[in-house]
């Protein structure tokens, strides 16, 4: 019964935004989850989106149901921006997920369902919730390296020498395809060129996580080490969230964008995600996908939409640049400048947990105790002040 429920520890990274909430020091700072915030230290709604809800509310018809794999015109935009034109439609399916979260959630099930035995190999660091999402869903999880000593590089031969030693074919290998939480760093052109070459000669199943499209370098930059599996391997699966790239976090939108080695292999597998859906949320969320296909849909929303994320894509890369500066200031002897080269929001900041509980104590900032920072959450008007608290933790 209820009376013997044990209480579950907080979520490592939504659980400290909790105690940041409840915590009444007015100069405190938040730098765990990873959200967007602007100069005022708000996560802005896009000026797109504003415009693309006026559309919706003068003119949506219905609140009713959508089919179980989503919105017909928000599922063919989504296809066009993840694939852009690199895969025949008859070989692309997508299938309308309540967020990224929710499409790893829809895929995992889904593999674990199908595939013969399904194992998962999961980057060592990734993000924090890859691992119980693969474990909820029936799929053993196995790391393999990813990041170098210090965490700052990426250690190639390490990664590719673990899936060669560990992998067999037919696992599942997750990928972060830009902007790698928790570390930002992501692998050049050549490097996933490498990969797609080991992963293809390994037979594994490639599910790339693309939480941040447009947070790195830009859209069709971000998609360079996709665009380059697409080309290597004959099926994978996408899990789209556009969380970050519309701020649309608790509108919970999101896709699984799974590209076939044929039109039957794709409508097969949609119906069997389909399956699955129905048993679980039923059907998707109409407002945030509404939003994405009203704005993909008109060329001009379109163009302020990008603009806008070009902006957000800047400010996060000002702020990492003031922050290596302010800390080239206040600690001569530590050199940070490996932030310039990283993606998106996350790095690690090198701080250790007990410096992270101290700087959480001490002085409000509340970091994820694995040391990342999300440097798209710092006011660019504290920096000095950031800088010489971390230094006085250092
Ligand atoms: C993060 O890593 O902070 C984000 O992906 C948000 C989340 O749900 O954890």
């Amino acid at each position: 019964q209820l009376s013997s429920v044990q209480p579950a520890p907080p979520d490592a990274i939504l659980g400290l935004t909790e105690s940041f909430l409840a915590d009444p020091r007015s100069d405190k700072m938040n730098l765990t989850v990873g959200v967007y915030k602007d100069d005022s230290g708000i996560t802005p709604i896009m000026r797109a989106v504003k415009q693309a809800e006026q559309i919706l509310i003068e003119g949506e018809k219905t609140k009713g149901y959508l089919p179980i794999d989503g919105m017909a015109d928000y599922r063919n935009a989504v296809r066009d921006m993840v694939f852009d034109g690199k895969v025949p439609n008859e070989r692309a399916a997508v299938v309308q997920a309540p967020g990224g979260t929710g499409a790893l959630r829809v895929s995992a099930e889904f593999l674990a369902d199908q595939f013969a035995r399904p194992r998962v190999f999961l980057p060592t660091p990734t993000w924090a919730n890859h691992g119980a999402i693969m474990n909820a869903a029936g799929l053993e999880a196995v790391s393999y390296r990813y990041l170098s000593a210090d965490k700052t590089s990426l250690d190639l031969p390490g990664m590719l020498d673990d899936l060669s030693a560990n992998a067999r074919p037919g696992d599942v290998i997750l990928l972060h395809a830009c902007c790698h939480n928790p570390s930002g760093v992501d692998p050049d052109a050549q490097q996933w060129e490498q990969i797609a070459a080991r992963i293809t000669e390994l037979k594994l199943f490639p599910l790339i996580d693309f939480a941040y499209q447009g947070f790195g370098d830009g859209l069709a930059e971000d998609s360079v080490g996709l665009h380059t599996m697409l080309r290597h391997v004959p099926e994978c699966l996408v899990c789209s969230s556009f969380s970050k790239n519309f701020g649309l976090y608790s509108e919970r939108t999101g896709a699984v964008v799974m590209m076939a080695a044929d039109q039957a292999a794709a409508s097969a597998s949609v119906s069997q995600i389909k399956r699955l859906v129905r048993c679980n949320y039923s059907n998707p969320p109409r407002h945030g996908a509404s939003i994405v296909a009203t704005i993909l849909g008109d060329e001009a929303l379109r163009r302020t939409w990008k603009s806008e994320l070009m902006e957000m894509r800047q400010r996060i890369h000002r702020l990492r640049e003031s922050f290596v500066k302010g800390m080239q200031e206040v600690a001569p002897d530590r050199d940070y400048s490996f932030l310039l080269s990283q993606k998106g929001m996350f790095s690690f900041s090198g701080l250790s947990p007990m410096q992270v509980d101290q700087l959480r104590s001490e002085h409000g900032i509340y970091l994820v105790g694995s040391g990342r920072i999300n440097v798209a959450g710092m006011a660019e008007d504290r920096i000095d002040w950031l800088c010489e608290k971390v230094a006085a933790v250092l």
